[in-house]
């Protein structure tokens, strides 16, 4: 029987996996500080953790030191391990790629049909008693049936959104650093940037993607275009974004994901156009749920000995 550390409160359902496999699960009521992270961690034989959750070298240096043997991210990006170090370690990682595609994909098209028509500051308006009725012109934004959409990273939650698209009458094109052999492959962000009248964002934080969205390449856009961004805060320069938005030299933005949540940059909450929501891409019952089994499974067939087919680490 291992120790296994859940650092959060997870849909009970999943941890099911853990406990049928005759595991002990040690759940903690508030969430550990790195220093408590790095304190418990060489008396686990796993931990099943969130994206909130810092597992740096320290931490997994401090868990192999003990019994640490495997770590189960309840998500699908994992840049909040360092993977490398793991993997020198000898630490395994899984993660959930694969569940939770349509349903980030579902949220992310509601962040372009907001963001483009002006959703929360109508509803505000209104919840606020500021509806001026009988006027015609008022909260014009843009259409997205018919406009050009441009998907940053095409693996399957940018597919998933791309398909969604093809509903709406949209031109789709995408940038990957590799040819996809796909119609509307881009191999410069900067063109499909400059083409795109909206541009939703699916490719994992990395070095290569920090700030990837910066005041360069956001003036590259139409001031009459729309950014999503399910991805990563990180991907984006807030401020810049703010900036941008407060000058009016892009119309709007639905953004899911910030660069120190849940802080949100002050500027950002105040600039106009903006949908803004705190990370609920994979917030559906049905697919957290299978997220928490699947990072659960992968738990359970590394100390079983097996190889998981969602393991991070080579
Ligand atoms: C992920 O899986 O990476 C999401 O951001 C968590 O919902």
């Amino acid at each position: 029987m291992a120790r296994v550390l859940v650092t959060r409160s997870l849909p009970e359902g999943g941890l099911e996996v853990l406990t049928r496999a005759g595991h002990e699960i040690v759940q903690v009521a508030e969430p550990l500080s790195h220093a408590e992270l790095v304190a418990v961690a060489p008396t686990f034989d796993a931990i099943v953790c969130l994206l909130f959750d810092p597992l740096d070298a320290e931490v997994l240096e401090a868990g192999v030191a003990g019994r640490l043997r495997v770590v189960g991210t309840v998500a699908v990006g994992h840049d909040n391990i360092d993977v490398a170090a793991a993997h020198r370690l000898g630490v395994a990682v899984c993660n959930t790629p694969g569940v939770l595609d349509d349903s980030t994909a579902d949220l992310a098209f509601l962040l372009v049909l907001a963001a483009a028509r002006r959703a929360s500051e109508a509803e505000a308006d209104l919840r606020d008693d500021h509806w001026e009725g009988g006027r015609f012109d008022t909260y014009y934004g843009v259409d997205v049936h018919g406009a050009v959409l441009g998907v940053v990273g095409l693996g399957r939650i940018g597919q998933a959104v791309a398909r969604r698209a093809a509903g709406f009458g949209m031109e789709v094109i995408h940038h990957t650093r590799r040819d996809t052999g796909i119609t509307g492959w881009t191999p410069a962000l900067d063109d499909l940037l400059a083409r795109s009248d909206i541009v939703t964002l699916h490719v994992p934080l990395t070095d290569e993607t920090r700030l990837l969205i910066d005041a360069r390449r956001l003036a590259l856009m139409k001031p009459t275009a729309v950014l999503v961004n399910t991805a990563r805060g990180l991907v984006v320069d807030e401020e810049a974004l703010a900036i941008a938005l407060e000058e009016g030299r892009l119309f709007a933005a639905g953004i899911d994901v910030y660069q120190r949540e849940p802080e949100v940059h002050p500027r950002l909450r105040a600039a106009p156009h903006t949908t803004l929501l705190p990370h609920i891409g994979s917030a559906t019952w049905a697919t957290r749920l299978r997220m928490t089994e699947l990072a659960c499974e992968g738990v359970v067939a590394v100390l079983a000995g097996r190889r998981p087919p969602n393991l991070v680490t080579p």
